[in-house]
């Protein structure tokens, strides 16, 4: 960000492809609420980004108030943070579409994103989808966010943002016009792992059903699940070391260290020389704890559809307020009349 001299912003997205599980908790939403209160904050449900899929009408409509009531359940304050839905802000197509004639196709083909998302048969996946990270980048900064709380797997995309911010200003001879926005990624919970395999991330598109908690699941769901996790047979050890080669004892250990506000050594103080017969009944606790009431509100809010759709709409109106004044200068400097 060398010599942009503009205001602090932070923006970050969630597709509304799913529900929103401890993953999207802990890497990103509850980064969310703390940053309210430091930054000028965005907030936004990506459902531009969610068609770049197949997606059923109906549910994307029903998915969107989710992420929404999800923000608002974790704590985002809608009378601090904008929250909001992507297409309510004609901005980000507008970037969108200049960018990808900043982007580079070499640039674009390196994005590991894609490659797993359009699996073997790429002829077939939306060209939207290969653009996507270039749509990230204009939601970025369209806003001329600088920094950007995720999880460690949009690290990728972060970089192409800042080399499209880096590129744009090069070309068209405007010095820091964009800020090169920083990724928020530390943390603990940057990374959390799925219950049933400990080398791959939670994702809400895991086949089993046991290998994600979900905001909504209740107690039950929650303690059942934590008491299938996958484990090994070892007690837990007394260091960090021990738990390099044992990736559910660590993902697990992770969670709680993320939850309860302590280090990794510090849940191993407690628990070194425990079996999972006494660490996870504590773990279920804790979750509990933490996440059923974040269900609870959950469930209050979607249960209320038209104070969503008013919370987005006047986030999008504060977004847009934003944005617009941007755009008309990149239109300006790109040679558009405006
Ligand atoms: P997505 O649900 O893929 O749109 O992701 C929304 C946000 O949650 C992004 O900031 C992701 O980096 C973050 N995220 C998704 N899955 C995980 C995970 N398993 N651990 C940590 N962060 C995650
Ligand atoms: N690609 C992000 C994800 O899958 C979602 C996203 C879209 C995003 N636009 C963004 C995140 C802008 C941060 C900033 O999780």
């Amino acid at each position: 960000m060398t010599g942009y001299s503009g205001p602090m912003r932070v923006l970050s997205g969630i597709q509304p492809s799913g529900g929103m599980h401890l993953g999207n908790y802990l890497g990103a939403i509850r980064k969310f609420v703390d940053l309210q209160h430091e930054y000028d904050c965005l907030f936004c449900v990506v459902d531009m980004h969610a068609i770049t899929v197949w997606q059923d009408p109906a549910k994307l409509r029903e998915q969107t108030f989710h992420i929404a009531a999800s923000y608002l359940a974790a704590g985002v304050d809608p009378n601090i943070a904008a929250i909001f839905h992507q297409s309510g802000v004609r901005a980000h197509a507008e970037l969108a579409w200049i960018f990808n004639c900043v982007a580079r196709l070499g640039w674009l083909d390196r994005m590991t994103q894609f490659k797993d998302k359009a699996g073997k048969d790429k002829e077939r996946a939306s060209v939207g989808l290969y653009t996507y990270p270039v749509l990230q980048a204009a939601d970025i900064l369209v806003y001329k966010a600088t920094h950007v709380p995720v999880g460690e797997d949009q690290k990728q995309h972060l970089e192409l943002s800042r080399d499209i911010a880096g590129k744009f200003n090069h070309d068209f001879k405007v010095d820091d016009f964009f800020p090169l926005p920083e990724p928020l990624i530390k943390g603990p919970g940057a990374r959390v792992m799925s219950l049933r395999d400990g080398t791959a991330k939670m994702s809400k598109s895991d086949a089993s059903e046991n290998a994600c908690i979900f905001l909504k699941d209740d107690a039950d769901a929650i303690a059942r699940k934590i008491k299938k996790a996958k484990t090994d047979p070892e007690p837990l050890p007394s260091e960090t070391d021990g738990l390099a080669v044992r990736p559910e004892a660590a993902n697990l250990v992770g969670i709680y260290a993320a939850l309860s506000g302590r280090t990794d050594a510090q849940v191993l103080a407690e628990f070194g020389g425990q079996g999972f017969g006494v660490f996870k009944p504590a773990l279920a606790d804790l979750v509990v704890d933490k996440i059923a009431p974040i269900g609870a509100e959950l469930n209050r809010l979607e249960a209320d559809p038209g104070y969503l759709a008013q919370v987005l709409e006047e986030g999008a109106a504060r977004a847009a307020a934003v944005a617009d004044p941007i755009v008309r200068d990149v239109k300006e400097i790109v040679g558009f009349l405006v």
